[in-house]
């Protein structure tokens, strides 16, 4: 245990000399019955993200932290971990505004997921539930000579599904999740939102069905941790109200997609 007292700075007043304690859960399934928590005080500056700390640990403390990390800039997806119980992306999370009035952070896995070996979770539902809603395009048979044409409606409509980043956050914050992996999830679900949106995918009927049963949308409890999750601040949740509603007129919404695909050159309004 480390001794010392620390009383929480703003960013500007941190110097050179600052320390704070970041306790991380450790858990080697080859020698470890069960995770425990351990602590390592670590250097800091306004700069210093929590995975410049996690680094820290690794390279100066303790080699044996075990971690996913690529890009350090909220684009890959691959450092989301739990930092003080909200899933986030440390490479994007200031260490100075994550510690408690005891200048400590704690940083855990992602939950409802197994843990491989301290903050590495095995994904593997997550890529399964992903590629069961068919994220790829599909596109007509009969493509248009120059381009699909797009309403500023319809634009709008995709913007923001399309900035996910799958780095899991809202999956492992969801408690359906939690309860049982059969069901689809946020991140797929958005993935197949932007699809059926899509004026140049031709099967949103068929998504729509696959999104239905008995895992699909009506699993959802709309209890907005996937919103409070996101690092990009998406809204899952808005996007599987929508799926629903479609859902609920796939006929007359697979009737105005064909008409729509006859006129493919042509821009179209959403209408939802
Ligand atoms: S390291 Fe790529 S999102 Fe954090």
């Amino acid at each position: 245990m480390l001794n010392f007292i620390f009383k929480r700075k703003t960013p500007e007043a941190i110097q050179q000399g600052d320390k704070a304690v970041v306790r991380v859960q450790r858990f080697n399934p080859d020698v470890d019955e069960k995770p425990y928590m351990q602590e390592f005080e670590v250097p800091m500056s306004p700069e210093t993200t929590l995975l410049d700390a996690l680094q820290y640990i690794k390279t100066e403390l303790d080699g044996s932290l075990t971690f996913r990390k690529s890009c350090r800039h909220a684009i890959c997806g691959s450092c989301a971990m739990n930092v003080n119980g909200s899933n986030k992306l440390v490479c994007h999370t200031p260490l100075s505004k994550s510690l408690d009035h005891h200048g400590r952070v704690t940083i855990k896995p992602l939950p409802y997921l197994p843990i491989i070996k301290d903050m590495v979770v095995d994904r593997t539902s997550f890529w399964k539930q992903y590629l069961r809603v068919k994220p790829w395009l599909v596109p007509p048979d009969d493509i248009p000579e120059k381009e699909f044409r797009m309403s500023p409606e319809e634009v709008e409509a995709l913007h923001n599904a399309e900035t996910c980043i799958m780095c899991g956050a809202c999956y492992s914050a969801c408690s359906v999740v939690g309860m049982t992996k059969e069901y689809i999830g946020p991140h797929a679900l958005l993935k197949s939102f932007l699809r059926v949106m899509d004026p140049r995918d031709s099967i949103p009927g068929e998504r729509l069905a696959d999104v239905s049963d008995t895992d699909g949308v009506y699993r959802c409890h709309t209890i907005f941790n996937c919103i409070d999750a996101c690092p990009k601040g998406l809204n899952p949740t808005q996007a599987i109200e929508t799926l629903r509603k479609l859902a609920q007129k796939r006929e007359a919404w697979e009737a105005a997609r064909r008409e729509r695909q006859k006129h493919l050159t042509e821009p179209t309004d959403v209408k939802v």
